[in-house]
């Protein structure tokens, strides 16, 4: 069994690259395991490091969407296509397509894990706020306009759309308009205000979480949060499950099991 968790795993090859904003590209690769919206995978350059990644696309020509921040997704990044890298999983439990009229909610790469979950929903039945900092850090807005009856944006800086941030453009969607659940992913303290903001107008929601992963399987501990594991009882959590964890929004552990604050 845990042999298996571990070495289901393949090589792939970079198969087509598009530049979604600065320093944030996806890497498309033909890859046969059936994946569904919200999952991840775990993506190993040898001799650079293994990191999660949520799939941005889960069709047969599958995706990942990677922002620089670091040695890994620096190396990702400079990927070129035809080079290879090693993928396992998918793994975890992603969304529940809810019924009714949905709100998703993407902050930063947050997109990346939501848009196949919107693709499985009809249109009309779908809107979207997506926030960045500023104008070139927003990414997917025309993909999500092929999902989605009402796509707004917003900008910290005001450079694009609703000046401001994600969840105070998503109370404005909300006021407008009644929604039966909301779907969400992004940085966490965006999603802990969005989660009192869906509880105080009692609205059903499951949001994506992130937490430094080393096995990505449920073996290791490392991604615990109040005692689930992110990689196995997430990434996606209802909003049941996100009132019952203190450490939500709050902190977080380092890769030595430290704590860290949000
Ligand atoms: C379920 C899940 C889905 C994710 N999906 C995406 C995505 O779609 N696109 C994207 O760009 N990023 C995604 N991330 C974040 C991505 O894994 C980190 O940005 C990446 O690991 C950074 O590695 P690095 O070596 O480039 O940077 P480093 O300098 O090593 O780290 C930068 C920061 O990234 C985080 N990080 C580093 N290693 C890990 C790890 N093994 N597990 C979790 N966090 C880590 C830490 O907060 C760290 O402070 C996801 C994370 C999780 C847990
Ligand atoms: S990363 Fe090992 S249990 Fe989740």
């Amino acid at each position: 069994m845990i042999e298996r968790a571990l070495t289901r795993q393949e090589t792939v090859s970079v198969a087509a690259i598009t530049e979604e904003a600065e320093n944030v590209l996806t890497l498309r690769f033909d890859w046969d395991q059936l994946a569904a919206p919200g999952q991840f995978v775990m993506v190993w350059l040898p001799d650079v490091d293994e990191v999660p990644m949520s799939l941005s696309y889960i069709g047969g020509r599958k995706g990942i969407t990677v922002k620089n921040v670091g040695e890994a997704t620096k190396a990702l990044t400079s990927l070129q296509v035809g080079d290879r890298f090693v993928v396992r999983g998918p793994y975890g439990r992603g969304y529940h397509l809810p019924q009714g009229k949905i709100l998703a909610v993407g902050g930063g790469t947050g997109m990346a894990s939501l848009l196949p979950a919107m693709e499985r929903i009809p249109a009309d039945r779908v809107d979207t706020a997506i926030g960045a900092r500023t104008e070139k850090e927003l990414i997917f807005e025309e993909r999500a306009k092929g999902t989605s009856s009402n796509v707004r944006v917003s900008t910290d800086d005001g450079s694009k759309g609703f000046h401001g941030n994600a969840v105070q453009l998503a109370k404005e969607m909300m006021d407008a308009s009644d929604h039966d659940a909301v779907i969400a992913c992004g940085p966490e303290k965006m999603l802990y205000y969005l989660h009192q903001l869906c509880v105080e107008k009692g609205i059903p929601h499951q949001m994506s979480l992130e937490r430094y992963m080393k096995c990505g399987a449920g073996l290791c501990g490392s991604c615990a949060i109040d005692g689930k594991r992110v990689c196995r009882e997430g990434p996606v959590f209802s909003g049941e499950d996100l009132k019952e964890m203190k450490e939500f929004g709050r902190q977080r552990r380092d890769e030595c099991g430290g704590r860290v604050r949000l």
